[in-house]
């Protein structure tokens, strides 16, 4: 699935049939598809890893502000002066770069998600284009046993996931270095435009990390890949180099820790939030700083699945453990509107932008997630936040029907069905659920005001 496609299937140059007959010949839970650049660098061989390089490799690329678009999106010729060159940055890059990369959905397991050598970290690793995703990313990278990344420094923010193998990280030069130590299910923060290098400490086993990144937004911004690589400009509010940077750790809101390190997401602390009623268990971390990326972890129980909404925001679920499947659709989560996203611990599943979407945990344990969002940032942007969610008594029973079949295919028979009344992707959706309205709500934003919310009809 080209990304020729996905432009036009988001130009609408593509029909919705046209579309699910495609996505229907993919393998199961749509894994995102290789592109022949990843190909072609998979076929130049591996990366020797022996050299260690001190400097910083300065951007090859030219800026994608200034590459010709030999194929280029016109807007409609009543506004922009009649008819502008449409800019998209992020998607030009997607089409000129060289970095191996995979465009789509979801992919199945992000720890067997196959690699190719990518000369220009000095390790393996592939871009995770998630369709419809203008902001955020996510890129995998394969440490070789005993070896270390490039030292990089990036103008975006970043968190990373241990997800195979430990190793550790080291950050800053001179007096202001800290390190972080990491293993699978650990989450730390890349701070922004801090100088830092991966490590693998196993000498016999590849190591691999999940980076959650901001690049997209930049690159929209600016259109410059030497800004992001080569900036220079410490943010000390960000980073100040003190030996504690990824062992202090603060409970700031019921609900929220404010750390730049999480040694085990799959064990860590979830916080009840009993006024829901829905057995919903979260935490959500404050980190670095950050004003994009907002991180947290949730789980929801066994027979249960969550109601169906959408979201101007962005989010990058990872499952932590358990099995499950989501729904996805830009119109709907009927059968025919929808695509199915078959999940499992390491499953990383990125619903696009203001689709539909719904997940059903049909594991015989509760299913815990990491979920990155944007937080309020789309507020800032002047985005409202409207969450439009599809409640209890609106949902088509279809809906449940085949929940309750799955769960049958599954083997789990004795849950009792039910919902998690909470969407859980920000504290500040937090809603009552009262029978006989559908409602939208304007996003708060402020997580001091958990459980407000408006009812608009
Ligand atoms: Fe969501």
């Amino acid at each position: 699935m080209s990304g020729e496609f996905f432009d036009n299937l988001f130009t609408g140059r593509v029909s919705r049939r046209a579309f699910l007959e495609k996505v229907s010949t993919a393998a199961v839970a749509l894994p995102l598809m290789g592109t022949p650049v990843a190909e072609a660098l998979a076929q130049q061989g591996s990366v020797s890893g022996q050299v260690v390089t001190p400097a910083q490799p300065k951007t090859a690329e030219p800026d994608i502000d200034q590459i010709p678009d030999d194929n280029p999106t016109y807007s409609p010729s009543n506004i922009g002066g009649g008819g502008r060159i449409e800019r998209n940055f992020h998607r030009r890059w997607i089409k000129v770069s060289k970095v191996p990369m995979v465009e789509g959905y979801a992919i199945y397991d992000a720890r067997t998600q196959e690699v190719f050598p990518w000369p220009e970290i000095e390790a393996r690793g592939v871009y995770l284009n998630f369709s419809g995703n203008v902001h955020m990313d996510g890129v995998i990278y394969e440490i070789p046993p005993g070896k270390a990344m490039a030292p990089r420094h990036n103008f975006y923010e970043q968190n990373v996931i241990g997800l195979v193998g430990r190793g550790y990280t080291v950050f800053g030069e001179g007096a202001h270095t800290s390190k972080v130590e990491w293993g699978e299910g650990s989450l730390f923060a890349a701070p922004m435009n801090v100088l830092h290098r991966h490590y693998n400490s196993d000498p016999a086993k590849p190591a691999r990390l999940l980076a959650i990144t901001t690049f997209p937004f930049m690159l929209q911004v600016f259109g410059s890949l030497r800004l992001v690589n080569d900036l220079a400009f410490n943010f000390t509010d960000r980073y100040d180099g003190s030996p504690d940077y990824f062992s202090k750790s603060k409970r700031i809101e019921e609900r929220w820790d404010e750390t730049n390190f999480v040694k085990d997401m799959r064990q860590s602390e979830l916080v009840e939030w009993n006024e829901r009623g829905g057995g919903d268990r979260s935490i959500f971390w404050k980190m670095a700083g950050q004003t994009i990326l907002e991180p947290h972890a949730s789980e929801f129980e066994v027979g249960s699945y969550k109601l169906g909404h959408r979201h101007p925001y962005e989010a990058i679920i990872l499952t932590l453990n358990g099995k499950g499947f989501s729904l996805a659709g830009k119109d709907g989560l009927d059968e025919s509107k929808s695509v199915k996203l078959d999940w499992k611990d390491g499953s990383v599943v990125s619903p696009p932008y203001y689709w539909w979407h719904q997940h059903f945990n049909t594991g015989d344990t509760a299913a815990r997630y990491f979920a990155m969002t944007e937080g309020d940032f789309p507020k800032r942007l002047g985005i409202p936040l409207d969450v439009q969610q599809i409640e209890a008594n609106q949902e088509d029973p279809r809906i449940k029907q085949r929940f309750e079949q799955e769960l049958k295919k599954a083997g789990v028979k004795s849950a009792e069905v039910h919902h998690n009344l909470d969407e859980s992707d920000h504290p500040g959706h937090a809603h009552s659920h009262g029978p006989g309205h559908t409602h939208s709500h304007p996003h708060d934003g402020d997580h001091s005001h958990v459980g407000d919310h408006a009812h608009e009809g």
